[in-house]
């Protein structure tokens, strides 16, 4: 995986597969400690603790297309190549928290990637699902809570070109210069 955007879109992709309705998504830099934080809590169907063990492992996945599941292995290694970690808890019929420690300043930290256009992707494409983000980043903060959004839309999608157009805008403009 090439930037931490694209393992978001990634992890975030199996709360969709994990039937979530509500997904929070947030990324933290703490510049004295030097730790960038991700964290993706989801309140999908969990993982049964008798498997939890197992879905780091790249022969393990329950998509029935192929036989074997990259997404949380990979993310494993780009933390693990930062001096990182992740961390996994789930709680079957709850929901499930990924959350992955990078050191900053690591020489092999991978940078941020589009997160604009990554947070956008995954509104578009679901259009159902709330989303909570929150990013603080070098100065730089962004808080997106769809709930609310949907709240002041009423009737318009938040799929609608003119919402996602607007949405894209004001994470453009909160995360410019990052990486
Ligand atoms: N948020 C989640 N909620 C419920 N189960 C999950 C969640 N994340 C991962 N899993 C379980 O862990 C398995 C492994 O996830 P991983 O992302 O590594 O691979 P995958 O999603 O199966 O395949 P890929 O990511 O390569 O498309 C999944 O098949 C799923 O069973
Ligand atoms: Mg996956």
């Amino acid at each position: 995986m090439e930037d931490i955007s694209l393992h978001i879109l990634d992890i975030a992709e199996n709360s969709v597969a994990a039937g979530a309705t509500v997904i929070a998504i947030t990324l933290v830099a703490d510049e004295d400690r030097d730790i960038l934080t991700l964290k993706i809590d989801d309140n999908g169907r969990g993982i049964p603790a008798e498997i939890l063990g197992q879905v780091m492992d790249p022969f393990y996945t329950t998509r029935t297309t192929r036989k074997t599941g990259f997404g949380l292995s990979l993310l494993s290694q780009s933390a693990r190549e930062a001096d990182g970690d992740i961390l996994i808890t789930s709680a079957e019929g709850k929901g499930t928290q990924i959350s992955a420690y990078f050191r900053s300043s690591h020489v092999d930290r991978k940078p941020l990637g589009n997160l604009a256009d990554t947070f956008s992707v995954l509104i578009a494409g679901n259009p159902d699902i709330d989303f909570i983000i929150t990013c603080s980043l070098k100065g730089k903060e962004c808080q997106l809570d769809t709930r609310l959004l949907r709240a002041d839309l009423e009737e318009v999608p938040l799929n609608a070109p003119d919402v996602i157009a607007a949405i894209r805008k004001y994470l453009k403009k909160a995360l410019t210069g990052l990486n």
